[in-house]
C-alpha cells in the first residue's frame, strides 16, 4: 500500500493559465462572430462549448492545482465559459431573426397575381360508382376479379352457350378484331363481362366467389342512350347447393348496399344463354318508392313513374357453362349477375345523355368530387 502523498509537489497545468483561458476565450468569441448561418453556429457550438471543446478540457485540469489555486483558476474557466455561452445566446437569436425575415420575403405570395385557371381533374364517376358496386360483394367476402377486353370469341360467346348459329350471337352487335390479313382472327372486343366468369372459373379453385367489373364494346352510335364503350360489373358465385334464393338475397344486400336499406327487388321472367332460368332483377324506385304509380299528379322521373328501376339480367349458371369451365355441374351450381354500370350511374344521379359521361368534359367530371 502507498503512503499518503504528504509532500505533494503541484505540477503545471498549461491550459489554466490566464493567457490560455483569454485565447480560448478570444477564438471561440472569433467563430461566434463568424458564423454566418445557424448551421454553422451549430458546429462552432459544438467545437468551442462543447464536452470537448478547449475550455471544457481545461475546466476538467481544475482538480490537478494545489487547493488553494483551484478556486482562482475556477473563476476564471467559469467566466470564460459564461462569456462564451452569453455570446452564443446572443449570435443564434440574431441568426434566428435573419432567417424570419428572409423566409417572409422568399416565401411571400402575390395575392394580386392572377390565378391558375387551368381545372384539377377528378376521378370519373363511373370508376367511383364501380368501385362502390364491387366494394359491397367485397364486403360479402367477393373476390375482385378481370378479364381482357380484348378477348377470344371462344370466351366471349361460345363456353358461355351462345351456339354458332344461335340469334343470341347477333344481338350483341360485335366489333370483331381482324387478322394481319384483314381476315377472322378468333378475337374481339368483348360484348360484355361474362367471359370473365369462365376465365375465373378456370383460373381458380371452387368455390368461387368473385366480382368483374370491366369495360365493354358494342358496335352502338354515341347518343343520349348509347355508347359503344360502356362498363358492366360482373357477379358470379359458384359453390355446393347454390340456389335462386342466394341470388336474391345477393341483390336485396346489393340494393341496400347501394341506395339504403327497405327497398324491395324483383326478378322477371328472361332468357340468357348462360343462365337456366334467366332472370332481370328490378329494384323499387328509391326515389318515389312506388308512390309514383297511378297518380299523375306526383309523376316520377327516375322510374318514369313505373315504381320499379331495372338493375341487370340475372339467373341460375347453366350447366353447360359450368361443364366448359371444367366444373361438374351435379355437384355444383351457381348463380351470376350483370349490371351496366353507366346505367346505374345515370339512374342514381338523375343523368339524362350519356354523352355527359363521355365526352371527357372535366366540368362534369369534377361536379362529383373525389367521393372514395
Ligand atoms: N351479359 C349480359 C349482357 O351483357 C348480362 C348478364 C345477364 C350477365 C345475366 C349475367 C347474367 O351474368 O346472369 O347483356
Amino acid at each position: 500500500m502507498s503512503a499518503p502523498n504528504s509532500s505533494y509537489d503541484p505540477v503545471e497545468v498549461t491550459p489554466l493559465h490566464p493567457e490560455e483561458v483569454d485565447r480560448m476565450r478570444a477564438e471561440a468569441l472569433a467563430a461566434i462572430t463568424a458564423a454566418n448561418d445557424l448551421g454553422e453556429l451549430k458546429e462552432v457550438r459544438l467545437a468551442h462549448a462543447g464536452d470537448r471543446s478547449p475550455l471544457a478540457l481545461a475546466n476538467r485540469e481544475i482538480g490537478a492545482l494545489p487547493p488553494t489555486a483551484r478556486k482562482e483558476a475556477g473563476q476564471r474557466v467559469g467566466t470564460a465559459r459564461r462569456d462564451v455561452s452569453d455570446a452564443l445566446k446572443r449570435r443564434e437569436a440574431d441568426l434566428e431573426a435573419e432567417r424570419d425575415a428572409r423566409v417572409l420575403v422568399e416565401e411571400a405570395v402575390d395575392v394580386t397575381l392572377p390565378w391558375d385557371r387551368t381545372p384539377r381533374g377528378g376521378r370519373h364517376p363511373v370508376t367511383t360508382i364501380a368501385d362502390r358496386m364491387a366494394d359491397i360483394f367485397v364486403g360479402m367476402g367477393f373476390e375482385v376479379v378481370e378479364g381482357p377486353e380484348i378477348e377470344a370469341e371462344w370466351f366471349n360467346f361460345d363456353a358461355l352457350n351462345f351456339l354458332p348459329d344461335h340469334p343470341a350471337r347477333a344481338m350483341q352487335d360485335t366489333f370483331y378484331v381482324a387478322d394481319d390479313e384483314g381476315g377472322e382472327s378468333g378475337r374481339l372486343l368483348r360484348t360484355h363481362t361474362s367471359p370473365v366468369q369462365v376465365r375465373a372459373l378456370l383460373d381458380r379453385e371452387l368455390p368461387v366467389y368473385v366480382v368483374a367489373p370491366g369495360k365493354t364494346f358494342r358496335t352502338d352510335e354515341l347518343d343520349a342512350t348509347h355508347t359503344p364503350v360502356f362498363h358492366q360489373l360482373e357477379g358470379l358465385v359458384v359453390d355446393r347447393g347454390i340456389t335462386m334464393a342466394h341470388l336474391r338475397g345477393a341483390m336485396d344486400a346489393f340494393v341496400a348496399g347501394m341506395f339504403g336499406a327497405g327497398l324491395a327487388t324483383r326478378f322477371r321472367a328472361s332468357y340468357f344463354p348462360f343462365t337456366e332460368p334467366s332472370g332481370e332483377v328490378d329494384m323499387q324506385c328509391f326515389v318515389c318508392r312506388g308512390a309514383s304509380v297511378g297518380d299523375p299528379d306526383a309523376p316520377c322521373r327516375t322510374c318514369s313513374s313505373e315504381g320499379w328501376i331495372e338493375l341487370g339480367g340475372c339467373g341460375l349458371v347453366n350447366p353447360r357453362v359450368l361443364r366448359a369451365a371444367g366444373v361438374d355441374p351435379d355437384v355444383y351450381s351457381g348463380w351470376a349477375f350483370g349490371v351496366g354500370v353507366e346505367r346505374t350511374l345515370m339512374f342514381s344521379q338523375g343523368i339524362a345523355d350519356m354523352r355527359d359521361m363521355v365526352e371527357g368534359d372535366v366540368r362534369f367530371t369534377r361536379a362529383y368530387g373525389m367521393e372514395i
